[in-house]
């Protein structure tokens, strides 16, 4: 589609519509069909009447190509996390990297439609002798994010031989975690969010406040391999049969499993070799999901 500059402000020469109006008709389109996200990159680039960026490079095809890469990105999230509910069973969900909380997000969203699945299914009596149904599946999980909200710390151990993040990156406030909880019109009281640095927040003390007992996902998004280590080590009293452990960087680092997330859970599964662990799943962006099972389970 072409823009052209009339005397009346930006026009499309075929449908003789102002760019303005191009860019309302895509925001009403994709508010109706299409996730938070693809908004949320509407929005920033709400155009001046005059903007020569608009002029020149945004089409309606061009958002559309944004919004459909949301879209499939929002799938495969959402998929991931889906089938780590159906095979976790009972507990909480536990979160370490939390950013502005979009993973938080989606783990609620899975979680909820497949315990309501659960629960419909049961009512129905297709699930035959099944006990915990979703809702009692539902009643027992919180969506508990650990973050410093300011962003990586300095980058310490392994990792510092191959710098790729740097201190402080990824930083947002608890306020916008909370903002997008209640854009997605999630229950607050089904969400605990915990400040801090995981060196600092994730101690016997918070996890006796937090009243935690089981964890039926663990997702580590906290990109570097002293972040994942400590998350680990703090997981690992409440890790039982078919607890899974979702890593979001798994193939940073060229994939190499000297550093990272991988060599975190490679030293984990060192330091606990009667824990089986299988693989669940991956998706071709990066993430990779196990699932454990205990020593005599
Ligand atoms: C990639 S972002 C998380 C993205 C998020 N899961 C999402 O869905 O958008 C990584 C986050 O990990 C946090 N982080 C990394 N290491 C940390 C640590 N040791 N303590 C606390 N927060 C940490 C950062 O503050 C940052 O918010």
């Amino acid at each position: 589609m072409i823009l052209t500059r009339s005397a009346d402000g930006v026009r499309d020469r075929r449908a003789s519509v102002t760019a303005r109006d191009l860019f309302t008709r895509a925001t009403v389109w994709t508010a109706r069909h299409l996730p938070s996200e693809a908004l949320a990159v509407l929005r920033e680039r709400r155009p001046a009447d005059d903007d020569p960026y608009l002029e020149s490079h945004i089409t309606i095809d061009q958002l559309a190509g944004r919004v459909r890469t949301l879209e499939r990105q929002r799938w495969l999230y959402d998929t991931l996390f889906y089938k780590a509910f159906s095979t976790a069973g009972l507990g909480d969900y536990l979160e370490f990297g939390v950013f502005q909380g979009a993973s938080l997000c989606a783990a609620y969203r899975a979680a909820f439609e497949l315990y309501r699945q659960l629960s419909v299914d049961a009512e129905w009596g297709n699930l035959g002798g099944q006990i915990e149904t979703g809702r009692v599946q539902w009643a027992a999980a919180r969506f508990i994010g650990f973050d410093s909200f300011k962003g990586i710390p300095a980058i310490r151990g392994p990792d510092a031989e191959r710098p790729f993040y740097v201190e402080g990156e990824w930083a947002a406030s608890e306020e916008q975690a909370w903002a997008a909880v209640d854009s997605e019109g999630i229950d607050r009281a089904k969400v605990r969010l915990v400040g801090g640095f995981f060196e600092d927040s994730c101690t016997p003390e918070t996890a006796e406040r937090l009243g935690l007992s089981e964890v039926a996902v663990v997702h580590i998004d906290s990109d570097i391999y002293e972040s994942a280590r400590v998350a680990l080590a703090f997981c690992t009293p409440y890790l039982r049969d078919g607890s899974v452990v979702i890593f979001d960087e798994w193939f940073q680092y060229h994939a190499n499993p000297n550093y990272g997330e991988q060599r975190a859970f490679g030293e984990w599964r060192a330091a606990h070799p009667d824990w089986q662990v299988a693989e669940l799943g991956r998706e071709p962006v990066g993430r990779m999901a196990f699932v454990l099972t205990p020593p005599g389970a």
